[in-house]
């Protein structure tokens, strides 16, 4: 166990902290480090990191956890945030196994192929405007666009009500862009918004039944059956909301990024389409920003350590999708790569992502349209940007692309 992870963070590797944790996981296999905003283990290799995924002694934190961290001002001032979040129903228990369950069927693959066709029209239109000659920033024209519409139909929110919604969201994800209380307290009053905003819709449904494929329906039901309150299901619409817009937003633009930047890669794929979910799936593992934070129920023993309870425990996926030992050359997207679907980008065991499906549908309909139809497709020179985020992720928040060229195909 090494305490010395500040010493791999080096000026040069701020924007790309797979350099960083590359000698990390070379050197140590967990790392506990300290600092004013969080002091945790950190966990980097493949096996360790997917053995803990699934590890039952080791809980997800819940959100009320962190505000308790922040002085007694700051909790008084977060007190809309706590209540508006903390009921959720899928925090840890009886109630996540209650609502996993309720949900999941709206997830399989077969439900989710049933969303395809409307997936397939939003994609349409979000291309329709544009000028495919000019540049147009990809991050936030296009990628955003795509699961914000997607899951607010999920959630049943008219469309008239759509921008206000997703100008909700966005506030919201400062919660996990900064962990930190400024991005709490700006994320609060749309965040207890954006909860009310649900919970109508949950009891309208309930007064109002009507046939409709949207989860406001799974919503009406656990809630008539006395499984959940409405105020319950629009904190689990909020998680939703954040965990399935954001995330899948980031990974539209770092696989279009990852193909466009490997010249055989992309002739290859170009050539033949049917290859996108392995390239998919190879993307989601070389660029995963998803992280598993956990907090130890009981003093954990292991490789070595024991992780003390009720210790933060950070199971950096980044690093584990990264690992040479499991993905050799790790950073290269490999069409061709056998074990390329064992990623974890999309986590392990009980809290593997319930919208993996959805989330994968959606890159997928939106690269084959945006790769069938704009062939020469090319990214600007010198406009690719980042943004770090908290424990050694970072994700792009700037890429512009010319669709059709002039002088292109
Ligand atoms: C490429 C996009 C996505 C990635 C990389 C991703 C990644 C993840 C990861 C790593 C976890 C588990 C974290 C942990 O173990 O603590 C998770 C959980 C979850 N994800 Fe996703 N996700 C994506 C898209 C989505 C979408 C589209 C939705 C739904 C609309 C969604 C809904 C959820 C939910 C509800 C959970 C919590 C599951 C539970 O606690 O039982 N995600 N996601």
């Amino acid at each position: 166990m090494s305490e010395n992870y500040p010493e791999f963070t080096r000026a040069e590797d701020s924007l790309d902290p797979s350099d960083v944790l590359e000698r990390m996981r070379n050197q140590d296999a967990i790392y506990y480090f300290k600092s004013d905003m969080l002091s945790t283990w950190m966990v980097t290799r493949y096996e360790d990191v997917r053995e803990l995924l699934k590890d039952e002694r080791l809980r997800t934190p819940s959100i009320e956890k962190r505000i308790a961290s922040f002085s007694e001002d700051q909790q008084a001032q977060l007190e809309g945030l706590r209540s508006a979040l903390t009921v959720s129903a899928l925090a840890d228990g009886d109630s996540h196994r209650v609502v996993r369950n309720a949900l999941k069927d709206y997830f399989t693959p077969s439900s989710i192929n049933k969303m395809r066709p409307r997936v397939r029209e939003v994609t349409a239109s979000i291309f329709e405007p544009l000028d495919p000659k000019k540049p147009v920033d990809f991050v936030n024209a296009i990628s955003y666009r795509l699961p914000a519409v997607v899951i607010a139909e999920i959630l049943g929110v008219a469309r008239e009500d759509a921008p206000k919604f997703m100008a909700w969201s966005k506030d919201m994800i400062k919660i996990y862009k900064q962990l930190e209380f400024s991005g709490f307290l700006e994320a609060q009053d749309s965040t207890v918004a954006l909860t009310e905003f649900v919970t109508a819709i949950v009891n309208d449904r309930i007064e109002n039944p009507r046939e409709s494929a949207d989860l406001a329906n799974v919503f009406a039901e656990l809630v008539k059956d006395g499984k959940a309150t409405a105020r319950q299901m629009a904190s689990v619409g909020a998680t939703l909301l954040m965990a399935g817009h954001e995330s899948t937003a980031a990974q539209i633009s770092k696989f279009v990024d990852a193909v466009l930047s490997d010249p055989a890669q992309k002739s290859e794929l170009f050539a033949d389409l049917s290859k996108l979910p392995h390239a998919i799936a190879e993307a989601l593992r070389i660029n995963s920003t998803s992280w598993a934070v956990r907090t130890a129920l009981e003093d954990v023993e292991f490789g070595g350590v024991t992780f003390k309870k009720g210790q933060s425990v950070y199971l950096s996926i980044m690093s584990a999708n990264r690992d040479e030992k499991v993905f050799p050359k790790s950073s290269d997207l490999d069409l061709k790569r056998g074990n390329a679907r064992t990623h974890l980008a999309f986590s392990h065991g009980p809290r593997y992502c319930l919208g993996a499906n959805l989330a994968q549908m959606e890159i997928q309909e939106l690269a084959n349209y945006l790769f069938g139809n704009y062939p020469g497709l090319e990214v600007v020179p010198g406009t690719r940007e980042h943004q770090l985020l908290p424990m050694l992720r970072h994700k792009l928040t700037r890429l512009d692309v010319v669709l059709a060229p002039r002088g292109g195909n």
